[in-house]
């Protein structure tokens, strides 16, 4: 029987352009579709995830795309990479529960690399040193990770927002999945933690045609140039800093970072 995807005779796409918002750089569809986003409507019961792209937002599962998010029923768990500042201000009207992803900036960046060559709609990437310089001055596809994740950090003590780390996650997966479960009001069992820890597991969900996006046709995700679910580590970005690309960030860190309390760990 045939299985209709709604990708059939696609045209090869185009690289997408950058626009900004608030003068934060955005995909133009993103851009263009930016009254709909800013009046988009939560409900409290919403739980919202929210990530730098290529944090691991896929791990906690959910929907994006507006359409689906306004049909689909309640109680509904939505995604977004949105800067905190440039949220739709229902999802603070409602008080709903948002759930936050930060990923240490350099494993981050090969991440966010590997991705924008493998998605035909992001923009060139240009060459690893240009895409370096454009990740530390913000100009990439949802701007500065420095003011996403401090942003998001300094909202947690004024809004119901847990604030987790992909490292935390890959250490200690079982201990995660607990302080999800907590700030949901909710009590699993262990052969249930045992059951999400299994599921979620990077080598698993590589497997599942439902979280490694082998439905999206190769002219949009080329996963012949990188697959979607890549390496799944922490400390990949030594396969690809240079010492002095290092110590840039490092420094970046230190001063960008350095007024808040955020520490990430780049290596377990
Ligand atoms: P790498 O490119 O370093 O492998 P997102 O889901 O936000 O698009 O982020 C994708 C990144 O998270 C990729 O990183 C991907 O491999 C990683 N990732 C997704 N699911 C994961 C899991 N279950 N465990 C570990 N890493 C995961």
């Amino acid at each position: 029987m045939d299985h209709k995807t709604g990708w059939e005779g696609m045209e090869p796409i185009k690289r997408a352009e950058l626009v900004d918002v608030d003068s934060i750089p955005f995909l133009k569809n993103t851009a263009d579709n930016w009254q709909r986003l800013w009046a988009f409507k939560a409900r409290p019961n919403d739980l919202l995830i929210c990530t730098y792209p290529k944090a691991g937002q896929l791990s906690p599962s959910g929907v994006s795309g507006l359409e689906q998010a306004e049909t689909i029923p309640s109680p509904r768990t939505l995604k977004s990479h949105l800067p905190v500042q440039l949220l739709s201000p229902s999802f603070w009207e409602q008080n709903c529960k948002i759930i936050y992803v930060a990923r240490n900036a350099k494993d981050n960046a090969v991440s966010y690399f590997h991705f924008y060559h493998m998605n035909k709609g992001m923009p060139e990437p240009g060459n690893w040193d240009e895409f370096l310089e454009n990740f530390l001055a913000g100009k990439l596809a949802w701007g500065s990770w420095f003011d996403h994740v401090c942003g998001w950090w300094e909202a947690k003590d004024r809004h119901p927002i847990l604030y987790l780390f992909y490292e935390d996650m890959k250490e200690d997966p079982a201990r995660e999945i607990q302080k999800v479960a907590q700030f949901l009001g909710l009590q699993l069992p262990d052969p249930v933690v045992n059951q999400i820890v299994q599921h979620t597991m990077f080598e698993n969900m590589k497997l599942n045609p439902k979280t490694n996006y082998s439905s999206v046709p190769s002219l949009v995700f080329d996963q012949t140039v990188s697959p979607f679910m890549r390496k799944g580590t922490v400390g990949d970005w030594k396969e690809h800093f240079t010492v002095a690309q290092s110590e840039r960030f490092d420094d970046a860190c230190e001063r960008l970072l350095g007024g808040s309390n955020l520490i990430f760990r780049t290596q377990l």
